[in-house]
Parts: structure tokens; sequence; C-alpha cells
């Protein structure tokens, strides 16, 4: 079946809310076993349960991103314990908004090693465990923000661009080895950080599904089905792509 997913083991950066939180759990109703990394292990513990209610199984396992000791712990307790990775969602992400002349150097290091490092480490972890399996599939989360200029988000910005065309150089370097990358980029999704801006500045809420062909901002659950698309063989034949889940945001151009 093209979206199944039963018996697959994935692992979920960033888990613990938000979109890697609605990913993590709409992979396991596709019948994946998921591994559950974030900072925290008692957030990540509510999503395990959640998960194994729907009669799959749950690791939780908490990683810093940008510390390649725990991205490799990560990648020997899952192979441990399930002898196996078939998908990676590098969802894990920050940001630090600030105009670019004033933007710190230790906020720059920050964001670029979580958003960009971080992804890179976890991929080529994960990746070396792919190569010797002869397959996997790789799903990196980057933004709008990797293609379009957002006011404020110098480091954010850069660290998707980079992210965009990290997934093109991993697709094309690991095609042989079976491994597919490709990535989401999503507008802005009701997420905990973008609800609270939603209330407070309701004006800019507005501004943004103004400016949003599909006139709203997008929820967590709309990412499962690219996600779900781009973990299986639904996608087979598609590596390379970052896939818009931006309600046409960077389709409009007046
Ligand atoms: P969130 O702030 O709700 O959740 C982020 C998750 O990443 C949390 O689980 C947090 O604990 C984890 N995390 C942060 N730093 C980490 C680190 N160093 N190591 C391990 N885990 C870490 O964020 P949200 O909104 O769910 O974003 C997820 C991804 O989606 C990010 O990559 C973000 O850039 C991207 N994205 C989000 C959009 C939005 O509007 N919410 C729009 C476009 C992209």
């Amino acid at each position: 079946m093209l979206f199944d997913l039963t018996g697959k083991v994935s692992i979920v950066t960033g888990a613990s809310k938000g979109i890697g939180k609605a990913i993590a759990v709409g992979l396991a109703e596709a019948g994946s076993h998921v591994v559950l990394c974030s900072r925290t292990k008692v957030e990540l513990d509510e999503v395990a349960k959640e998960i194994e209610q729907k009669g799959v199984e749950a690791l939780v396992i908490p990683c810093d991103v940008s510390n390649p000791k725990d991205i490799q712990n990560v990648v020997d307790e899952t192979v441990n314990k399930f002898h196996q990775i078939d998908v990676l969602i590098n969802n894990a992400g920050i940001t630090v908004k600030r105009p670019a002349e004033e933007y710190d150097l230790n906020d720059w290091n920050k964001v670029i090693g979580v958003n960009l490092t971080g992804v890179f480490l976890f991929a080529q972890a994960v990746g070396r465990q792919m190569i010797k399996q002869k397959k996997g599939t790789i799903i990196n989360v980057s933004s709008i923000g990797g293609e379009t200029a957002l006011t404020g988000s110098i480091a954010y910005c850069a660290s998707k661009g980079g992210v965009n065309m990290l997934t093109k150089v991993l697709a094309v370097e690991w095609a042989p080895h079976g491994i597919r990358v490709n990535g989401i980029a999503p507008a802005y999704i009701e997420t905990p950080l973008v609800k609270a801006i939603k209330e407070q500045r309701s004006e800019f809420a507005q501004r943004i599904e103004a400016r949003t062909p599909l006139n709203r901002l997008g929820m967590p659950d709309e990412l499962i089905g690219s996600a779900i698309f781009l973990a299986s063989d639904a996608s087979s034949y598609i590596t390379g792509e970052t896939l818009k889940a931006d309600g046409g945001w960077t389709a409009l151009g007046l």
C-alpha cells in the first residue's frame, strides 16, 4: 500500500510540540514505530503515551541536535532497539528575531547551530546507518524563509536556505545508496509560538492571513500528509525536492 508505514522505524527531532509532535503522531497512525527526540523528557513522555495508543512503539531519547554526542546516542539506541532506521524527520528548529545590523553573533551561531548544523549532523549520523541498510528516507523541515526574505530573521532564513541546498546535495550523493532526501517548507503554522503571536499581535496575524492565498494560517496536522507522502513508497521516485506546504505563500507574486 502506497502510504503505509507499518513496521517502519522513524526518528522525529523536536517532537515534544508543534509540527514535530503532529508529524510523530501522524507517522504512528500510518503504522510506524517512532523515536521521539528533543531536549525535555517530560513533554516527550506525554507524546509517547499518545503514540503507544496507536498500537506502535515509542522510544523517548532526550537530545540536543546541536550536540554530536547526543545525536550519535539517538542513532545507537534506536539501532539497539529496532535494528534499523527507515525515516528521519529533521524538524527541530529555533529562531531569534532582530534587525540584521543588530544581529548578535551568539544568536547567529545558535540559530545556525540548531537549524542547519543540527540537520547536517543528524542526517550524517543516520545516513551512515541507512547506507549500511541500503535504504531510508530523510525529510528536512525547512520554511518559506528558505526561499523568501522574512524581515528580522537573517539567521533563520540563511539556515533554511542552507537546509534546502543540503537536501539537494544529500539526495544526489546518497541516491546510489537507496536513500531519498526531501524537505517540507511550511509557511506560518499555528504552533504554540505562532498562536501566542496571533493572540498578542493580532494585527500581525491578520497581515499574514491576508498575505496567504488560502487566507489563513496552517495547522500542524496539515503537515502530516506531506510527511507520510515523503516517508512512504508513494514518493518512491522523488528525491532532492522541498515540498511547499504554504497555503500558496510563495506562489503569490503581487
Ligand atoms: P516549536 O517551537 O513549537 O517546536 C520546536 C521543537 O524543537 C520543540 O520540540 C523543541 O523542544 C525542539 N528543539 C528546539 N531546539 C532544539 C535542540 N537544540 N535540540 C533538540 N530539540 C530542539 O516549533 P515549530 O513551530 O513546531 O517548528 C518546527 C519546525 O518547523 C522548525 O524547524 C521550524 O523552523 C519549522 N517551521 C515552523 C513554522 C511555523 O510557523 N511554526 C513555519 C515554517 C517552518
